[in-house]
């Protein structure tokens, strides 16, 4: 069978259609793109880990009463999943201050902000995906104010659930990134990935701050080991996933 033509190229997935009109094949890559794709590389295994690990997290969300947009995984680097608009919004949940935060406010790097904030970017990569507010968001009508409340109180939710799993797992969920859909008959579900490409987690049993790190800021900021970085996430996934 030949591979069909695809819908749609990101920097870390390709999407395929397939003969249901409401099913999409998400192709994840082993490219690897930060800073708004000004800095390109490969990380080895990265989609099937990628996969992987996005596809017992969403299993895990499913069973806890989260709509997400998976169905399965047919092959190691595949994912079926529902199609979906995107709500074009990087929706950011931080437990602790890393990142774009410490860089814009000068907060010091792992202050824990409790309760954990969410923020909104808009996505759109000709902009360098901007921090949004509220208001430009209600401007720009990228969602609805109902969508916005409900995507709000869904990514508390999530990151209760996902901080709760990791902290199991012996790793800190510092901050991520999730991105939402509208099916065709209108819900709002989950989409995208939740991966090391973007999420930030910490190893607890490291307290060296580059050490400790087992997500994309290893390919960042060049610290080396990505590839076991991202192969350390997804053992202990595994071995914690036989609890739901
Ligand atoms: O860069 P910043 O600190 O705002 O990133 C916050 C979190 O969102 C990080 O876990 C990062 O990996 C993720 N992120 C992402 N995709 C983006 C921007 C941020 O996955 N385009």
């Amino acid at each position: 069978m030949s591979t069909p033509e695809k819908l749609y190229e990101g920097k870390a997935k390709i999407i395929y259609p397939t003969d249901d009109p409401e099913i999409l094949l998400a192709y994840f890559k082993d490219d690897a793109t930060a800073f708004n794709a000004q800095k390109r590389g490969t990380i080895q295994g990265k989609g099937e880990i990628n996969n992987a690990i996005s596809s017992h997290l969403f299993q895990r969300l499913e069973a806890k009463g989260i709509p997400t947009h998976y169905i399965d995984c047919p092959t190691a680097n595949e994912m079926r999943v529902k199609r979906v608009t995107i709500v074009p919004i990087e929706v950011i949940i931080r437990n602790i201050a890393a990142g774009s935060l410490c860089k814009q406010t000068g907060i010091p790097v792992g202050t824990i902000i409790e309760p954990p904030i969410v923020e909104f970017c808009y996505k759109n990569d000709e902009l360098g995906d901007p921090l949004l507010t509220r208001e430009r968001l209600l401007l720009m009508k990228l969602a609805t104010p109902e969508q916005l409340e409900q995507i709000t109180q869904l990514s508390l939710q999530i990151n209760q659930i996902l901080s709760e799993f990791f902290n199991d797992c012996g790793i800190t969920l510092v901050d991520f990134k999730l991105e939402f859909g509208i099916t065709s008959d209108g819900q709002l579900v989950l989409a995208d990935e939740i991966s090391p490409d973007t999420c930030r987690l910490w190893d607890q049993s490291e307290t060296d701050p580059d050490r400790r790190v087992l997500d994309k800021d290893r390919f960042r900021r060049d610290l080396g080991n990505v590839e076991s970085a991202y192969q350390q996430v997804l053992k202990r996934v595994l071995e914690h996933t036989s609890n739901p």
